[in-house]
Order: C-alpha cells, then structure tokens, then sequence
C-alpha cells in the first residue's frame, strides 16, 4: 500500500530516508525509517505525497480533536489575522482573549474561575509551576520549593517540565544538571509488583506519596502533578476513582496543591470537557490543558486556576511572568472556532461513546491476538499493550524494537500510530490510539480492520525473528 518496507533493518542500512533536508540529523540514525510526507488531510484522514492514504489513528500526539481541514478554523483564523493579528498581552487586552478565556472557565466550571492562556503544554505547565512558586514566595511560604510527581509520567519538554517527568533514561541528562521533581510510583494498573493486588496497589501508592510528603516535610512542598489518565508515559493508565479521592484528602491535609496534567487527556477527550469532571469528589486546584485546545491548527495551552488564588495574587504582586506569544489573538480566535466545533458536533459526547465502541472492538481484536496483553484508556484516549506472553505479561524483548515494528506495518497498513518507547521500556511497550473526536462507528471499524492488519505483519515478523 505505501512505500515503507517491511523490514527497519534493509532500511537502516539504506542512506537517507525519502525526503532529505536540514531537520533530519535531529532523528537516531540507529532506527531512522521513512516517516511519510504529509501533504494533505481531512477528518481523521491523510495523504502523502505519494497519495497513499492513512488513518490518523491518535492525531498525532493526541492533538487533532477537531479532525484535519476544517475550513470552519481556517477561516476564523484568517479573518483573525486580517482584522489585528498581534497585540502584546502585557500591554493590552483585546475580545479574542478575554472570550475565550471566559468561554474555557464556564466549561471548566466551579473552582476554576481563572484562566492564563499559552503556546503549548510545557508553557501552560510552567505557568503553573511559576504562579504557585510566586504565591508561596509572596505570601511568606518561601520554603514550598518541591513538586511531586509520578514515576512513570510525562509533563513537557522545556528543562524544567522534563524535570518534573517520570523518566529514568533521563538521569544521566539532569545528573548535576536541572532542578528534578520528587517521584512517587505511577497508579499503575497492569504490571503490578507481585503479591499485589489492584486495590492493595492503590493502597501502596497512596501511602507512598504520603510517605514522601512527610519525609520533606509537608510546608516544604508546593504541589503534587499529576496526569489522571495518563498519556503516552504510561500508557493511558485510568487509575481507580478511589486513588483520586484519597490523593484529594492527602493534599488537603498537608495544604498542597493538587494540579492535574490534562494536557493530554483534557478538551473532551476522556467523554467529559476534563478529565477531573470524572471525580468530582476530588476536583484539583489546577488543570493545565493544551493540544486539543487548539487542535493543531495553533498552539494553544491553558492553565485554569480559582478565584481566590489568582486575585490574592494580584492584590499582592501581579503574576509577574510571560511569553511573547501568550494569548495572541489569531491563536485565541482558533480556540474560539475549535470549540464553535466541538459545540457543534458535540465532540465531548462522540468523543464517550465512540471510546465505548472503539475500545469495545479493540478488546475483541485483543482476545484473538496473542501479543495484545492490555487494552485501556477512557473515551478515545486509549492505549494497546504488547507483550510476548499474554499470560505471564513477559515483553517482547527489546532488540525487537517493538514500538517501531507497530509504527511502520501501520504505516504499511494505512495507519499513523502514535508509537514511541519510553523509559528504555522499563514499564512495557505500547501505543496509543486516539483518533480524532469526529469519528464515527464506521471509521472506527475501518481504524480496527486496519489495525487486525497491522497486527498480523507484525506477529508474521515476530514469530520469524529469534528475539520474541
Ligand atoms: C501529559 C503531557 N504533559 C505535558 C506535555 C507537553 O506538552 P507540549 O508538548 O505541548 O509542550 C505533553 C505532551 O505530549 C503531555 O502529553
């Protein structure tokens, strides 16, 4: 169907991948395979140059929840540049900001009345980070400097976010470099330490940040962040409600803030507008979005606080920190005509019950395929697990290059696969699949048959190599 060979290694030991050009160096060239030219995309569909067609089957790192080519956004977003295309916002204000940061607090709802727009997650996240450091500062608790955060997890890529991760194979990067986060263990739900249960697991994890909040001391720690469906770091674990109920009442009563990473998971994509509105029994004090905020079609983060934090602040210093491109007014009209769509195609709802269906004939492929161990995730935010075993949960080893092996028979198979390992592989190999919200039942019978595919090449290979 499409150019990319069956085998990485006849292809690694070719020279250059199709296209050339100054921004390839940046990749490895120990797996370097062809990633295909995008040319053109609609729904959840794309063509490369060469017109071979692809389901974009986790818009792109769960980004494009809109679906590709809405001239809705695209025109929003030229009439936009057409009419005032940049006011700083340090110096003044203008209708496309002031509107959608109202629109997004209404749809957050109570408790999140405030809201600092950005250009992305790691900024967005920063912007949470920085507020709380200043708060404490301001208001005499100078000595809240710790986050805490879980191991495995993911929140950006700027020094510091990276330092907030949960990713081993990045010690020797912060190694006398960087300030780092304080790690508790992840939520995990399907490689559980032997002689654990889900429920004693959950008990386990919980005790374990407790533990850590004393060990430094409860006034010395400024917030725990956490994902609460995780991303392409662990996999789209869903911990159970119970774990977030406990981690609220952990967090009220040692006075630290509780801020959810829903860069990922947020803007629907779980079935509801956050990922929080799942538990709210236990809603956080910070949500920080981004990616389907505006789709792909510009870089949009937020990051929603309350009320009371915000205009205490303001009384006292101002929240003294910004980017150039905060809030500028051709990316705030893009997040305005994104959710004109989601409103319109009522995404937040698609997006519950095409997860239902999708995750339903996912696990139904998984109980005929011997190397599908774990399917999860919530809405159409979902993660396969493969394994060598399914009844021992072994790996496939790791010479293998399973996350690799998957991306290019998808490709083969007209499927982009959001496919790339993390933490060297240390807590399983995965994927992700998370179409965009637009899908519908048939699409998602198409993604699947596609998928069935993609599986069988990549058992055909496995089963004929020596390095199961
Ligand atoms: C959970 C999570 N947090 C933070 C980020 C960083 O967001 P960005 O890449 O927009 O800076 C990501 C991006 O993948 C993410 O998945």
């Amino acid at each position: 169907m499409s150019m990319i060979p069956d085998s990485i290694e006849a292809e690694t030991t070719k020279a250059a991948p199709a296209i050339g050009g100054a921004q390839d160096v940046f990749y490895s060239t120990g797996n370097i395979v062809p990633l295909p030219v995008i040319d053109r995309a609609e729904g959840i569909y794309m063509w490369d140059e060469d017109g071979n067609e692809y389901i974009d089957a986790s818009s792109g790192p769960v980004v494009s929840n809109i679906g590709h080519g809405n001239h809705y956004v695209a025109n929003a977003m030229a009439e936009q540049a057409k009419r005032m295309d940049f006011a700083y916002s340090r110096v003044a204000r203008h209708r496309p900001n002031i509107a959608l940061t109202e629109r997004i607090a209404r749809l957050a709802g109570p408790g999140f009345e405030r809201v600092a727009l950005s250009s992305g997650g790691s900024e967005a996240m920063e912007i949470a980070i920085k507020f709380l450091r200043q708060y404490a500062v301001v208001t005499g608790a100078k000595q809240r400097r710790h986050i805490i955060t879980c191991l495995p997890s993911y929140h950006g890529g700027t020094i510091a976010t990276l330092g907030m991760s949960g990713d081993e194979s990045l010690d020797d990067f912060f190694d006398g470099f960087g300030m780092t986060s304080q790690k508790v263990p992840a939520p995990v739900t399907y490689r559980l330490p032997d002689g654990h249960t889900l429920e004693s697991y959950t008990g386990f994890v919980i005790e374990a940040l407790e533990n850590k909040i004393k060990a430094l001391g409860a006034d010395s720690v400024l917030a725990f962040v956490v994902e609460p469906v995780g991303g392409l770091a662990t996999g789209c674990v869903v911990p159970p409600a119970d774990y977030f109920r406990r981690v609220r009442e952990i967090c009220s009563r040692y006075d630290i803030c509780l801020v959810f990473d829903e860069i990922l998971c947020g803007t629907g994509r779980g079935g509801k507008f956050l990922s929080a509105h799942h538990y709210p029994d236990a809603l956080p004090d910070i949500v920080v979005m981004a990616k389907g905020l505006g789709s792909g079609y510009a870089p949009l983060g937020a990051t929603l606080f309350p009320a009371d934090k915000v205009d205490r602040l303001a009384e006292l210093t101002g929240f003294n920190y910004s980017h150039t491109y905060n809030a500028n007014p051709i990316t705030c009209a893009t997040g305005m005509a994104v959710l004109d769509e989601y409103e319109r195609l009522s995404l937040v709802e698609n997006a519950a019950n095409m997860g239902l269906y999708l995750k339903q004939a996912i696990q139904d492929l998984a109980e005929a395929c011997p190397v599908i161990g774990d399917v999860r995730g919530q809405g159409l935010l979902l993660a396969i697990e493969m394994v060598a075993d399914k009844h021992s949960k072994q790996k496939i080893a790791a010479e293998f290059l399973p996350t690799e092996k998957i991306r290019i028979h998808g490709l083969n198979n007209g499927l982009i696969l959001y496919s790339r390992r993390t933490a060297g592989g240390k807590y399983g190999d995965w994927f992700l699949v998370a179409p965009p919200l637009t899908i519908n039942q048939a699409e998602c019978d198409e993604l699947v048959s596609r998928l069935r595919v993609t599986f069988n090449d990549f058992l055909l290979e496995l089963n004929g190599s020596d390095r199961r």
